[in-house]
């Protein structure tokens, strides 16, 4: 055959020819390690976060035109591109050059924080922008299903992106009444609308906001007037030589790698005879399954077939009885053409073509679908594939093919064979899919659940048929298929033979769940787990699939057919997942009108780098080039949770080509002994592991691969010993890190004997992963004396990096340099754990003598760095009939790990927020720190506080419950008040928290909305709603009193221009932006001439961690303090000459040798909590804040969607407005995260399977509250900390709590329904799993769970 070995491809307008081209190369490596394009990021590697999104375009012979795709790069092999043109954030626009439209509304909407994630997102818009200038709001969040953010809550990111989307037509006809759009209190939609055509009369409806700001309030944080146009004739055109290329014959292609050859032939026949003679070769289309077997599960696959250019797999056409799709075709196209039909077609034809559709709208992100081929999915066989259930029930045909000839097999029960087996030869190509036309009386629905609705693999799915015997309601045909339930997907056989010649009635109804759980059974301890759940999903599917056929028979045959009516309050458990455009309202408050222009203190800054962020030229720890003989470093980690490490074999491991070293304990030529508080930790373990993932080694080669694929082969046996997994082990073997802490305040015994009432309970909430979109990274580069060494690390506390690396090198500190430019997220992840990477990799450099970088892999940073503590509440409450709290009695525990780190601190933070906002005058409360064999737990924004507070909320439910008064009315009869002094006997000054409490009663709508939800409960049986309001208040200063210092470094250098330096470091927090403000308005220069390069060890040094929420208290005030000393000493040359301009005064002191660079220092006065005493100040101030949620949640598959939140937060007077509401809306989000979607699962042996966003969900776009009100408390000021504002980085997040207290309101109001009543135990995080159980009926009832004890479960809760 003819042969090419040259991949021709464009990237950004120019021309690459690549020969030998490695196929384990991926397009996202070649960017940015072979031609530098930096700005595509690297978030997962397994197609979950879409940070490394690119546009690619290319001819499609198909649709015959040019195509635009977003894809993932990390998931393309480079091979993948023959004649396509790669795209990526650097080639659409820069700050240099021009800015293009999308770069520049995602940026000035506030919509970067970090900015990790902003290069991924403009892509995505910019490809749907290049396709369809005109999209709907609709069309703009579909396409970013596939994009994570974890910064900003999204809310900022839709909005400034929905100024791109076609206008509402809104007013006039749902608005009227309560004013446009949504009504409620008016809205605003994200996304013009055409309300009212004046937008902003003086109630303006589409301005929105509450009908009418309150005074002073502005909802305007960014002037959408100012953006510059779409124009679509700017945009770079598709390279001409790739469309002359189309016309010239292709060659079949071969790249030979190290290990695996990619072919692509160009004609069917020979890709047959290709299969026929490697017939364990894996045909490549999408390689969204391949290229994960490949990266995350160490598979190797020497030869892959390309078969995306031939023609007779690539194809769609109508036959007589449906329409048939070539195998290649990928699922954007099939949903495309499918979606035509259906709007072509009559509506009986297209059951199944709907069921289709219905599935790919929650398939993955569009990045995915965009390249993954039908063909893909049918062959990966997976269990839990979502759209073969649907081709099994409807009994779709394949057309295999091999050299030996053709033959079509129907997908039904024998499809397939075994887990990711099925009945397709090894020499056989599956050709294409015929998807069948349903006829008259002929129904088909897919039903799916997954932790998250967006992008998120099923936990069980189904495709569901039925067939009547023509003019009667009598079964004649039933395919009923289950994904999630066996290791494949299965056909409930029994259960539709015995149903066949039935009536569709009740009777049917109660026959087919009994059958279905009996023959669709899990042992329980399914691989999976979730057993009872997902057993009560196959029935709650098929009374959703009853009910539904129900419904079309009565429409379709309502003169022919008698069949039962459906009450009206089952109706909503027919309705599809549907949700209304988000919209928002932000209000802060304006600065007063005679502020200086030149004074931006409090005005809605966009963060400084953010523009920078969205064109890809931020540069962040990876971003660095690489240096001169640089080595790449692997670390090879622990699979047993506690052992004694019995051999360590590498031989295999240093044949790789590259390898240069492996290193363990005895290479450290400082310190093994490492961590943090007890130093109880090692850089390397020494002969024993305590936890899986305990670093025991590094591997340094020349290349990421090989570093990798050598770590891979690294052989370790152990000696097993007994591992203390979960908090119950560790009280139970007594493994506890220090002696339990107590604090007692009041006479407790008194206060129960006085209590009317008392209750005893426990909560258990799980933890959590920090999910910054940037992993760890180090970059470490000897400078080759004195034993002096520089590294870039992603950390939030270089100083103590700098420690930590000078002990493990035995070296004094000031040889080791840190240095930190932004960091791609961090949200405490990055407060300690970071030396854990930064030590090994030091020590690799200093062992080499060359430079040696190391970016962790999301499941090595998921599995090696920990995250939150998972604590377990045991309560007590003693109250009075009316709900007063009289005395609390409560022990707190937290799973530590396997190193104390700062868990001691973090469970501080709990002891002092067990109140949540409440007053307690009689309580005691016990701490209890769990060493047991996990990773290392560590600081997580909020620091032990939500942990508690959520345990607080929970006993305060109780009470609500058992006293049977209005919630609200509750909780703020024990609302603090103006000088309450706290358990810790810590005076309130200007407590705000009634203040935020009555705002966001008002602001909600509370007691009607209270009235509609109940309202809706009676009238709905399967959907409930919840509506719950939380308070937070949360203490601000490090509880470690020396932590709360900071310093500051001001330069100002001859021509004017200010070098401002700080000990903080910018996360994405807007630290930098707010450092500017303040540094301006003290020295009364523009902006423009302050600039901050980076925080280093060498600048500002021995720097508390940026964390604590002080970040801009501490600094802000160093700072002023460094601002003041120039002033003064400017002070002699401006009075001297008062009408000069600042270049002057800094010239004449210049002259006049006086020094312009000046040092600034901070220290919090007045903390001084004593823990013997139990009094003293353990605060600087409080921060409060206020949310009221409702939700949604369906009570039959416990999905659950946030209907609405209002949310009143004191941030003092906000320095920024627009970073302050970014901190709230990105906390909240983040605390929604927690409290409801993002569950770690460990087995009994301390493996955890969570290990990317493939398992892990951390919210999407699409999990914002519908409507979002986001209100900054006015007229606060706040006389402790600069400029009279407040901190404001974690205070929010616990006021997610609102989210979760909705779903148990909604739950309570489920089990109402089936008559349960009493306490109900909700943990948290409130997943689909957990609100299904808990909304028992008579289908939880027919799975009950497996007696515990009886087996092994395949995960736990730790
Ligand atoms: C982030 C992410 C999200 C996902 N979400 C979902 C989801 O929501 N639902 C879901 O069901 N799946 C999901 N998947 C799985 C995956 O995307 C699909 O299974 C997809 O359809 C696979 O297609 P592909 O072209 O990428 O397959 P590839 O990786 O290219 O190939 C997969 C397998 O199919 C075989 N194969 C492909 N074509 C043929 C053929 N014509 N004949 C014989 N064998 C063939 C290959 O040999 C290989 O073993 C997700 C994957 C990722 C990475
Ligand atoms: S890095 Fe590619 S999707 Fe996450
Ligand atoms: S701004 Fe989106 S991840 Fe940080």
């Amino acid at each position: 055959m003819e042969e090419s070995h040259e991949l021709v491809f464009f990237v950004n307008g120019r021309k690459i020819v690549e020969k030998n081209v490695d196929p384990e190369l991926n397009l996202l490596t070649y960017l940015r390690r072979k031609l530098g394009l930096t700005g595509t990021k690297l978030g997962c590697g397994e197609g979950g976060c879409g940070s490394c999104t690119v546009m690619v375009s290319k001819y499609s012979p198909l649709e015959k035109k040019i195509l635009h795709i977003a894809i993932n790069a990390c998931l393309a092999p480079l091979c993948s591109l023959h004649h396509a043109a790669v795209t990526t954030v650097e080639g659409i626009g820069s700050t240099t050059t021009r800015i293009h439209p999308v770069q520049e509304r995602i940026a000035k909407s506030h919509g970067s924080q970090c900015g990790f994630c902003t290069p991924g997102i403009v892509m995505s818009v910019y490809t749907l922008l290049r396709n369809n200038p005109d999209p709907t709001m609709e069309e703009i969040e579909d396409t970013l299903q596939g994009n994570l953010c974890r910064c900003t809550g999204y809310r900022a990111i839709l909005e400034g992106l929905s100024t791109f989307a076609k206008p509402l037509n809104c007013c006039g006809q749902s608005g009227k009444e309560n004013g446009c759009c949504k009504g409620q209190f008016g809205a605003n939609h994200l996304g013009p609308s055409n309300c009212c055509g004046q937008n902003g009369t003086e109630n303006g409806c589409c301005k929105g906001q509450f009908g009418v700001n309150p005074p002073g309030m502005s909802p305007r944080l960014f002037e959408p007037s100012e953006f510059k146009p779409l124009d679509p004739t700017q945009e770079p055109i598709f390279p001409p030589e790739l469309l002359l290329l189309q016309e010239s014959p292709r060659d079949t292609l071969i790249f030979k790698g190290e290990r695996v050859t990619w072919i692509q032939p160009t004609t069917l026949n020979k890709l047959l005879v290709l299969k026929g003679r490697y017939p364990d070769a894996r045909l490549v289309v999408g390689n969204t399954e391949v290229g994960i077997e490949m990266r995350m599960k160490n598979m190797l696959y020497p030869i892959i077939l390309a078969p995306a250019h031939i023609p007779e797999m690539n194809f769609s056409c109508f036959t007589d009885t449906g329409i048939m799709f070539g195998a290649a075709c990928n699922l954007t196209y099939i949903g495309s053409v499918l979606k035509q039909a259906v709007n072509q077609l009559p509506s009986y034809k297209t059951e199944v073509f709907k069921a289709v559709l219905e599935q790919l709208r929650w398939f993955a992100g569009q990045q995915v679908r965009n390249v993954a081929a039908v063909g893909g999915n049918i062959m990966t066989a997976s269990p839990i594939s979502d759209l073969n259930p649907v081709f099994m029930a409807s009994g779709c045909l394949l057309t295999l093919s091999s050299e030996g000839g053709n033959r079509v097999v129907q997908m039904d029960g024998d499809f397939f064979t075994g887990y990711r087996k099925t009945v397709v030869k090894p020499q056989e190509v599956l050709i294409s899919i015929e998807i069948p036309y349903t006829k008259k009386g002929e129904y088909l629905s897919a039903y799916k659940q997954a932790q998250r609705r967006d992008d998120d693999i099923a936990i069980v799915n189904c495709g569901m048929r039925v067939a009547f015997k023509e003019g009667t309601d009598i079964v004649e045909e039933l395919g009923l298929s289950y994904g999630g339930m066996a290791p494949t997907t299965v056909f409930a056989k029994k259960t539709c033979e015995l149903l066949l010649g039935k009536k569709w009635n009740k009777a049917l109804l109660q026959e087919a769940c009994s059958l279905l759980s009996g023959e669709l059974t899990l042992s329980p301890s399914a691989p999976g787990g979730m057993v009872q759940f997902r057993r009560t999903l196959t029935l709650s599917f098929f009374f959703k699939f009853y009910l539904s056929v129900l419904q079309k028979l009565g429409q379709d045959f309502q003169n022919d057919i008698r069949v039962e009516s459906i009450p009206p309050d089952y109706v909503s458990a027919t309705e599809l997942f549907h949700k209304d455009p988000p919209s928002a309202v932000q209000l802060f408050q304006e600065v007063p009108p005679d502020q200086c222009p030149m004074d931006v203190v409090g005005q809605p800054l966009p963060h400084l780098s953010s523009l920078k962020q969205a064109t890809g030229e931020a540069l962040y720890c990876d971003d660095l080039p690489c240096f001169e003989k640089e080595l790449y470093l692997a670390l090879v980690t622990s699979t047993e949770a506690h052992a004694k490490i019995s051999s360590i074999d590498t031989s295999e491991a240093l044949k790789v080509p590259g390898v240069t070293h492996f290193l363990t304990a005895k290479d450290v030529p400082g310190s093994n002994q490492t961590g943090q508080i007890l130093m109880d930790e090692t850089v390397f373990a020494d002969g024993v592991v305590t936890c899986v993932g305990h670093v025991i080694g590094a591997i340094v080669a020349d290349t990421e691969i090989h570093a990798h694929t050598a770590a891979k082969a690294v052989k370790i046996t152990y000696e097993k010993l007994q591992p203390i997994i979960t908090i119950q082990d560790a009280v139970a073997h007594n493994s506890f890190y220090m002696p339990p802490r107590k604090i007692e305040n009041g006479n407790i015994d008194l206060g129960f004997a006085e209590s009317d009432d008392i209750i005893e309970g426990e909560m258990y909430i799980g933890g959590q992963e920090h999910f910054y979109l940037e992993t760890q990274c180090t970059v470490a580069i000897p400078r080759g004396e004195d034993g002096e060494m520089e590294l870039f690390v992603s950390t939030q506390s270089p100083s103590q990096i700098q420690t930590l690396v000078a002990h493990a090198l035995g070296v004094p500190a000031n040889r080791i340099v840190v240095r930190v430019k932004r960091i791609g997220g961090g949200f405490g992840g990055k407060e300690t754990r970071s030396w854990l990477l930064s030590t090994v990799v030091a020590v690799a450099a200093h062992k080499t003598k060359r430079p040696v970088r190391c970016s962790l892999n999301r499941d090595e940073d998921m599995l090696v760095t920990g995250g939150r503590n998972p604590f377990l509440g045991r309560y007590k409450v003693g109250f009075q009939k009316n709900g007063k709290v009289v005395a609390l009695d409560l022990k707190l525990y937290c799973n530590a790990g396997n190193s104390l780190d700062i868990s001691s601190a973090v469970m501080n933070r709990a002891l002092f927020h067990m109140d949540n906002a409440y007053k307690i005058p009689n309580a005691r409360v016990i701490s209890y720190i769990c060493k047991t064999n996990l990773t290392s737990n560590t600081a997580f924004r909020g620091f032990g506080a939500p942990q508690a507070m959520l345990i607080a909320e929970c006993w305060m439910n109780d009470i609500v419950a058992k006293c049977g008064l209005p919630s609200e009315q509750v909780q703020r009869l024990n609302l603090y008040q103006e000088g309450d002094i706290t358990y810790t006997n810590q005076k309130l000054e200007a407590v705000n928290i009634i203040k935020c409490w009555d705002e966001c009663l008002e602001n909600s709508s509370f007691h009607s909305r209270r009235k509609a939800v109940d309202d809706y409960n009676r009238q709905h049986c399967w959907k409930k709603r919840g509506l719950a309001i939380i308070p937070t208040k949360f203490g601000i200063s490090f509880n470690a009193i020396f932590l709360n210092q900071a310093g500051a470094l001001v330069h100002i250098y001859t021509d004017g221009s200010v070098l401002l330096t700080h000990g903080g470091v910018e996360m994405g927090q807007g630290l930098h932006t707010k450092m500017v403000q303040v540094a301006s308005k003290a020295l009364g220069i523009p902006v423009s001439r302050i600039h901050i390069s980076e925080t280093s060890t060498n600048t500002v040094p021995n720097t508390s961690a940026t964390a604590a929420s002080v970040g801009s208290d501490l600094n802000g005030m160093a700072i002023l303090n460094a601002c003041q000393t120039l002033l003064e000493r400017l002070q002699p040359f401006k009075l001297a000459n008062p009408k000069g301009t600042w270049e002057q005064w800094i010239s004449a002191a210049y002259m006049e040798r006086v020094s312009l660079s000046a040092a600034g220092f901070y220290r919090t006065p007045d903390l001084n909590y004593d823990w013997d005493k139990n009094e003293g100040r353990a605060y600087n101030y409080y921060s409060y804040g206020v949310a009221c949620s409702e939700v949604e949640i369906d009570c039959l598959t416990g999905d659950h969607k946030n209907l609405r939140t209002d949310i009143v937060m004191d941030v003092g007077n906000s320095l920024n407005p627009a970073v302050d509401i970014g901190q709230v809306e990105g906390g909240f989000m983040q605390g929604l995260g927690y409290f409801t979607l993002e569950e770690l699962r460990y087995s009994p042996e301390g493996v955890l399977y969570t290990r990317g966003p493939g398992a892990y969900k951390i919210p999407s776009a699409g999990d914002i509250p519908m409507q979002l009100n986001v209100s900054l408390l006015r007229e606060s000021p706040n006389r402790k900390a600069i400029y009279s504002s407040k901190a404001v980085g974690e205070p929010p997040l616990f006021l997610a709590a609102s989210i979760f207290f909705a779903i148990k309101d909604a739950i309570v109001a489920a089990r109402a329904t089936s008559g349960k009543t009493g306490p109900l135990r909700l943990n948290s995080p409130a997943t689909p799993e957990r609100i299904r159980n808990a909304c028992i009926d008579n289908l939880t009832e027919m799975c009950p769970p497996a007696d515990p004890g009886t087996f092994t479960p395949w995960n736990i809760e730790v």
